[in-house]
């Protein structure tokens, strides 16, 4: 069964986190002052500042760009993973981006290397299990993203279990993106994109149409069609909600107009995820509050988890002992 730990009353688990997005502002201005990088235009009075989507990104890409070494990698992830076991999780996935590893001048096979050192570290230390999921940056365009599901696709890479993409949902159409799908899916990585975030229901169709996901990254704007909310439901797709994200973006004004309690009442599975925690000033424990603030009973939460470690790519026999 399903046991809280440290102060929780049950376990938690999220699906759906960048790692360069995880970052503390603290740790990217010491990073940044070591390498001459100036990050003052995103980061004030240690919080990060941006405006709207498009600035996010460029926030997103210059924090990433001060994390240039394998160690850098680790201890990143390793941070990340003992404080969400501290917050009382039990398995994580976090997104990699091997666009973002050689923007900042390193090769993509070292920069997984020292994520997949600090997964080991923190599971050492806290027992907290994770595994990495490949992103392909949309905006960059088809090539770029069937490189990245090469790399995901190469055999000989450990704790990457899966693929998605990301990046600006405004740009492109998920069928220019079919061939890296048939690539990660011929691997058998496990699929998730993202969709039905900045862009409505017939994002979210195309999406599922050309990739065939498990997994959807947010969704929640499908709650705009009910016909696409039932092929959800029919089709088991998990959606990876992300209520705090989507309040900082301003897709919903507030946790009372957030559509997660309609797609769980419609009967779609859902999971809460933090996204890009500082840059959202949230964490998971706090996305599950968000979600208990629009509605879901304790009951609804703890499936929140179970659904999370369900839908994880994991190995058989580990998903078995968390569950
Ligand atoms: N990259 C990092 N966070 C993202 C988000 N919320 N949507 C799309 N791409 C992202
Ligand atoms: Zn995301």
């Amino acid at each position: 069964g399903l046991r809280g730990s440290a102060g929780t009353r049950f376990p938690l688990a999220e699906l759906h986190c960048h790692i360069e997005g995880a970052a503390p502002p603290p740790l990217v201005e010491r990073l940044a002052a070591r390498h001459g990088i100036d990050v003052s235009p995103i980061i004030a009075d240690g919080a990060y500042v941006w405006q709207g989507f498009s600035g996010f990104l460029a926030a997103y890409d210059l924090a990433a760009s001060v994390f240039k070494s394998e160690e850098d990698f680790a201890d990143l992830a390793h941070s990340h993973l003992s404080g969400l076991a501290a917050q009382g999780a039990i398995y994580a996935e976090i997104f990699i981006s091997p666009d973002h590893a050689r923007a900042s001048g390193i090769e993509p096979a070292i920069y997984a290397r020292g994520l997949a050192a600090g997964i080991e570290r923190a599971r050492g230390e806290t027992r907290i299990e994770a595994r990495m999921v490949v992103v392909g940056v949309r905006h960059l365009g088809p090539d770029a993203v069937e490189m990245a599901a090469r790399f995901a696709a190469e055999p000989g890479r450990p704790l990457i279990t899966g693929f998605n993409l990301a990046g600006d949902e405004r740009v492109g159409e998920p069928r220019d993106f079919e061939r890296a799908f048939d690539i990660a899916r011929d691997a058998g990585l496990g699929l998730t994109a993202h969709a039905g975030e900045l862009c409505g229901p017939q994002s979210v169709r195309a999406a599922i149409e050309s990739f065939r996901p498990a997994r959807i990254g947010h969704g929640v704007r499908a709650i705009e069609d009910a016909g696409l909310v039932s092929e959800i439901v029919e089709k088991g797709i998990v959606l990876e909600v992300c209520p705090g994200s989507n309040l900082a973006l301003g897709i919903y004004d507030d946790i009372k107009a957030h559509p997660l309690k309609q797609l769980v009442d419609a009967g779609v599975r859902a999971t809460v995820s933090s996204d890009d925690p500082p840059f959202f000033h949230t964490d998971l424990s706090r996305e599950y509050r968000l979600a208990a603030q629009n509605g879901l009973g304790e009951a609804e939460r703890i499936a929140l988890t179970r659904t999370a470690l369900e839908a994880a790519f994991v190995e058989e026999d580990v998903r078995r002992a968390l569950i």
